[in-house]
């Protein structure tokens, strides 16, 4: 019971991670500008970082005793990340993103209180690595700008 607490968390860092994964994809295939190519390159580092990662936390989710909701419209009602817009220029795109990895920290964040209290090492493992992740990710946007 304690436990599906910190599932039921862990289905909003997916939904967030999910919907970041596609953005950040999105705009790896429509950025423009005379930073293209770094930025085509780094989205696409950020990206397949996500989709591993949406592996991981899904799998954690069945760990804990949980199906895991995967539908584009739960993923949709979940996360609280925007769509991303493919006609925005390159720095709007890098801004977005940063404050995007803002979110899933956030969500990360509160995730980790759960297992904390709960004194869920396994999870307490997977998230701390996955803020550190997301914080360094943020770094490399914004110094992209
Ligand atoms: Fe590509």
């Amino acid at each position: 019971m304690i436990k599906n607490e910190v599932a039921r968390s862990l289905k909003v860092v997916l939904a967030n991670n999910y919907a970041l994964y596609l953005k950040t994809q999105n705009y790896h295939w429509n950025v423009t500008g005379s930073n293209f190519k770094p930025l085509h390159l780094l989205f696409e580092e950020q990206y397949n970082d996500l989709f591993m990662a949406n592996d991981e936390i899904a799998e954690r989710i069945r760990t804990l005793g949980e199906k895991v909701p995967a539908t584009f419209n739960i993923f949709s009602d979940a996360t609280d990340i925007k769509d991303g817009n493919e006609n925005i220029d390159a720095t709007s795109m890098v801004k977005e993103l940063a404050d995007d990895q803002g979110i899933i920290i956030e969500s990360l964040k509160s995730t980790l209180k759960i297992a904390q209290d709960t004194n869920d090492e396994g999870t307490i493992g997977i998230i701390t690595n996955r803020i550190g992740i997301h914080e360094k990710a943020a770094w490399m946007l914004r110094s992209s700008i």
